[in-house]
């Protein structure tokens, strides 16, 4: 779980972060994100990772230091702008999505409430997750082609299993390395920095 402190510290840096990078239409994208939607407090999954307040804010600062340091090991020279834009907006279609419920269960033979997020909203439009963030980032800036190509296939073998996408995975691999080590960034984040709460 995240302190309220520490959910500051990573909206400060999420900004900060943000605002470094010189395109247009950032300054639009902060506003709807912060008077718009509960980005800044929304679990980054109902079950499987960081489902906790400000839980999906955490996971985008992890993955951004996940994809600096394979791009680093890996010597692979991206526009910083680039490594903040995929890393802070791929995951952005999570936002109003989430909601917190409450279930009863029976403890030591008493009931008890407790709380589990969930999503029951229906997903609009009715695209994966990856290509919902692309569109919604589209609405406020351009994205460069790798910068598309990042978010689009940030589930790498887990974001389709049909023939064509799994072909055209293994080529933008090839071609564009930083979409695997984008890939690899996120599920670090995912497993070795998140934790997935009961
Ligand atoms: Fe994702
Ligand atoms: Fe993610």
């Amino acid at each position: 779980m995240y302190k309220p402190e520490q959910q500051n510290e990573n909206k400060e840096t999420f900004l900060r972060l943000l605002r470094s990078v010189d395109r247009k239409g950032i300054e639009n994208l902060i506003d709807y994100l912060e008077t718009k939607t509960d980005f800044f407090t929304a679990p980054a999954s109902t079950r499987y990772h960081n489902n906790c307040l400000g839980g999906l804010l955490a996971h985008t600062l992890n993955v951004y230091e996940n994809f600096k340091a394979q791009l680093q090991l890996r010597e692979i020279d991206l526009p910083e702008e680039s490594i903040i834009l995929t890393s802070l907006l791929h995951d952005i279609c999570k936002c109003n999505y989430y909601v917190l419920e409450q279930r009863n269960r029976k403890v030591n033979g008493k009931w008890e409430q407790y709380d589990v997020w969930s999503n029951t909203k229906a997903v609009s439009p009715p695209l994966p997750h990856s290509y919902r963030s692309i569109r919604m980032i589209g609405t406020f800036l351009r994205l460069t082609p790798s910068e598309e190509l990042c978010i689009y296939y940030h589930m790498g073998p887990y974001g389709g299993e049909d023939y064509e996408y799994r072909n055209l995975l293994q080529k933008v691999n090839t071609d564009y390395p930083e979409t695997l080590l984008f890939y690899i960034a996120d599920l670090s984040a995912t497993y070795l920095d998140e934790v997935m709460y009961e």
